[in-house]
């Protein structure tokens, strides 16, 4: 449900990333308020993850600026980071280490204090429902638990604004619904602003307020799911995509569905 705010987590003013002379994503502004679970849904190459490399200071834009809980990317991105998580594309959880071990690590990086470490450890576990595995090395974690663990480590800072990109690919029905719940559940625990990318439609109008359709870099609709369907004129999601997005864009070439295939076979 949406949350009666006015505070704005996500802003964007003209976002421009290119990389040589392709441009990946076009003048782009979007404003999510504090507490939306906002989903970026597009086509393999649609420009999501290099939106979310920007928002999460990871990649600099070309042009344009982003500010995340009140924070610019550019000219502050320690405040950015500090306010923030996420849980990328790729696997990022190490299997050489167990789940807690993994934990640590990132309540080192993200500067949790020593005397709060196990516990906030402790409750991340909890609230994911990875305790019982917490002693495990990761490489023998399910993709569901593998998933899990990495929002447990993006949130053990208790960060504003979250940033998801396809948490729930290669997972089996039972292990997207656990994904699913646990961030409905965030949300509404700690009021956790919420961006993901998913390009599962249904799953789409389950978890988000509002979306935006990103295509070849710009984005073609924008609203909640109801809205979206009543301008696409039909009751199915996926016709929604269809509509906004063609069946097949041409910014799509071999690279992004190697890719999007890859991290789907380490999670399945
Ligand atoms: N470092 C890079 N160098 C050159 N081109 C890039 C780079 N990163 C992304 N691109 C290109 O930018 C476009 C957008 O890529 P991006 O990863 O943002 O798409 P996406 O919407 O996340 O797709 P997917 O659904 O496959 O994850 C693609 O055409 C991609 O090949
Ligand atoms: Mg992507």
């Amino acid at each position: 449900m949406p949350q009666p705010t006015t505070s704005i987590a996500i802003q964007t003013d003209r976002l421009t990333r290119s990389f040589g002379s392709f441009v990946a994503v076009k003048a782009l502004n979007l404003v999510v308020q504090s507490g939306e679970v906002f989903g970026l849904l597009g086509p393999n190459g649609a420009g999501k993850t290099t939106t979310i490399k920007m928002l999460t200071t990871m990649l600099p834009p070309s042009s344009g600026s982003a500010k995340v809980a009140g924070h610019d990317v550019t000219t502050d991105s320690v405040g950015v980071r500090k306010r923030m998580g996420y849980v990328s594309q790729m696997i990022s959880a190490d299997g050489a280490l167990t789940g807690f071990e993994n934990l640590l690590l990132f309540a080192r990086i993200y500067g949790v204090p020593k005397a709060e470490r196990q516990k906030r450890i402790d409750d991340a576990l909890h609230f994911m429902g990875l305790t019982d595995a917490r002693d495990k090395l990761v490489r023998a974690y399910s993709g569901g638990m593998i998933r899990r663990l990495e929002i447990a480590q993006s949130m053990l800072h208790r960060p504003q604004v979250l940033f998801l990109d396809e948490p729930t690919i290669g997972l089996d029905p039972a292990a997207r619904h656990q994904v699913r719940d646990r961030l409905k559940e965030l949300r509404r625990s700690f009021g956790t602003t919420i961006l993901v990318t998913t390009h599962d439609m249904e799953e789409a109008e389950d978890l988000c307020d509002r979306i935006a359709i990103m295509k070849s870099g710009v984005i073609a609709a924008e609203g909640s799911p109801e809205e979206l369907k009543r301008q696409a004129g039909t009751n199915s999601m996926d016709e929604v995509f269809i509509h906004f997005a063609g069946e097949f864009s041409d910014a799509t070439n071999y690279q992004d569905v190697a890719r999007a295939r890859k991290t789907a076979r380490r999670l399945g």
